[in-house]
């Protein structure tokens, strides 16, 4: 949403929660491309589609709120990291954005690999048949169980976050008569342009190992010294919904920096560096994100330069991008329920979800659009927030945004860019149940997380 003083000085029907106040955007019925999945566009009675069928068609099939997943888009952009990357390098999508095992099959397909950090998630890439070679395990404490699990089922690294977990990986692995790959997360003491709470890489918080103070030289020590591992790289992730590229060119010049330190000291160039995920995408028409291939471009160009300088090989990078894969390739779908105008304020649009199945907006302050799709409308725009059904004032799924001013009960309207840590993120807050995951493609759509069901619900409750 453009910010802008407003000629005419303040006028209720634009102020935004910030104090801002924001002209509606020329046309209300316009899909801005850069928030929306690739295929969406509207077809002649006005309906938005998908992958070649119109949201009304889903919502009578599957309900709402529905997560809606443009399965081309989804693979487009997992092949363009990947192309974008090359062979010399890899690409682990982060399952934490969204994991399903039709997810899992797509990027085996696509050729990237997989990262997970609990035992739940590595479940869902085994039993989806992603080779165990290409799964990374991350976590800041992951359990003797799940250390187990991982090694026995032949993950291609584990990344070490503590001291403690050297020695616990490196036992495990001994006890079975392996040796497991592993890569120590370190923390560069970098100040990411993002929420506090996706920001990774400062080194007042829980993940990794800090570099400053020698305590990284002191893990790489120690790890050298264990048969049951084999360290093979560096990790850094320095945030989330990061678009400065200034951050990544820290954290490589700083994880370099570690590399020829060990070199110096144990005569080991390590083959590795991860550079994390992070990276932003749009959610409104305000972001800009980067395209693949310049990020690539940017990165490689970074490690290399700071290897030559410091007479290094070139370690073979890898990236971790989660949320600029699936992220834009994902809408919610929400059927509207109630219309509340609030004079001189705002109207209230309530939705049939909310906080369960989009918590960042009450999160991280997170922005995003909306959009009226069942339908096309010339009516006048009208200041809304979106809010779902919880018993919670806080419980806002879009805290500004211009609809029609006819928005009415009934009509569909739908968020976009809701792909990543939405559904992944998703709870059963005062017991509404967690909506569908439906891909669509070339025309047809399915099922790949069904609904959740009261029995779902009170299955687990063992009275
Ligand atoms: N690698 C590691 C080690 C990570 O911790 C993460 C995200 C990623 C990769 C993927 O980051 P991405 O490319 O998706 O930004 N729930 C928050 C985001 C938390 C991210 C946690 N780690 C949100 O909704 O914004």
């Amino acid at each position: 949403m453009s910010r802008s003083a407003h000629p005419a000085g303040p006028r209720h029907a634009d102020v935004l929660t910030d104090g801002h106040y924001s002209a509606p955007p020329a046309d209300l019925n316009a899909l801005d491309p850069k928030v929306w999945a690739h295929t969406v566009g509207r077809d002649a009675d006005g309906a938005v589609t998908v992958g070649g069928l119109p949201v009304t068609r889903l919502a009578e099939e599957y309900g709402t709120p529905a997560y809606i997943l443009d399965e081309s888009d989804f693979r487009e952009r997992a092949r363009a990291w990947r192309t974008a990357f090359g062979a010399d390098a890899d690409v682990f999508y982060a399952g934490k954005a969204f994991l399903s095992r039709a997810v899992v099959r797509w990027l085996h397909e696509e050729g990237l690999n997989l990262d997970v950090c609990s035992g739940g998630e590595l479940a869902t890439a085994l039993s989806a048949g992603m080779p165990a070679e290409r799964v990374a395990f991350h976590g800041n404490n992951k359990s003797p169980e799940e250390i187990e699990r991982a090694v026995a089922a032949g993950v291609g690294r584990i990344v070490l976050d503590s001291f403690q977990e050297i020695v616990r990986v490196a036992h495990t692995a001994q006890a079975l008569g392996k040796r497991q790959r592993v890569q120590i997360r370190i923390t560069v003491g970098v100040e990411a342009h993002t929420h506090e709470f996706i920001a990774t890489a400062h080194e007042d918080q829980k993940f990794g190992i800090p570099l400053a103070g020698g305590q990284a030289a002191e893990a790489v020590r120690r790890a050298l010294q264990l048969d049951g591992i084999e360290l093979i790289g560096i990790h850094s992730h320095i945030g989330s919904q990061i678009f400065d590229m200034s951050g990544f060119e820290v954290a490589a010049h700083r994880v370099v920096g570690l590399l020829k330190d060990i070199r110096d000291e144990h005569g080991v160039e390590l083959p590795e560096i991860d550079l994390g995920g992070g990276l932003g995408i749009a959610y409104t028409s305000d972001d800009d994100p980067r395209e693949p291939h310049e990020i690539a471009k940017a990165l490689t160009e970074i490690v290399t330069r700071e290897c030559e300088s410091a007479r290094l090989r070139t370690p073979r990078i890898s990236v971790e991008p989660g949320r600029a894969i699936v992220g834009p390739t994902a809408f919610t779908l929400y059927e509207v329920g109630t219309v509340k105008p609030l004079d001189g304020l705002r109207t209230y649009v309530s939705v049939d979800g909310g906080m369960s199945d989009n918590i960042r907006t009450a999160l991280y302050d997170a922005e995003y659009s909306v959009a009226l799709v069942s339908r096309t409308s010339d009516a006048e725009p009208m200041l809304a927030r979106v809010v779902g059904k919880h018993c919670e004032s806080g419980d806002i799924v879009v805290k500004d945004a211009f609809l029609p001013g006819d928005l009415a009960p009934g009509d569909l309207i739908a968020v976009p860019a809701t792909g990543a840590y939405c559904r992944s993120m998703a709870s059963n807050y005062n017991h509404v149940l967690r909506p569908p995951v439906v891909a669509v493609r070339d025309g047809e759509a399915r099922v790949i997380v069904r609904r959740e069901t009261e029995e779902d619900l009170l299955r687990l409750d063992v009275g």
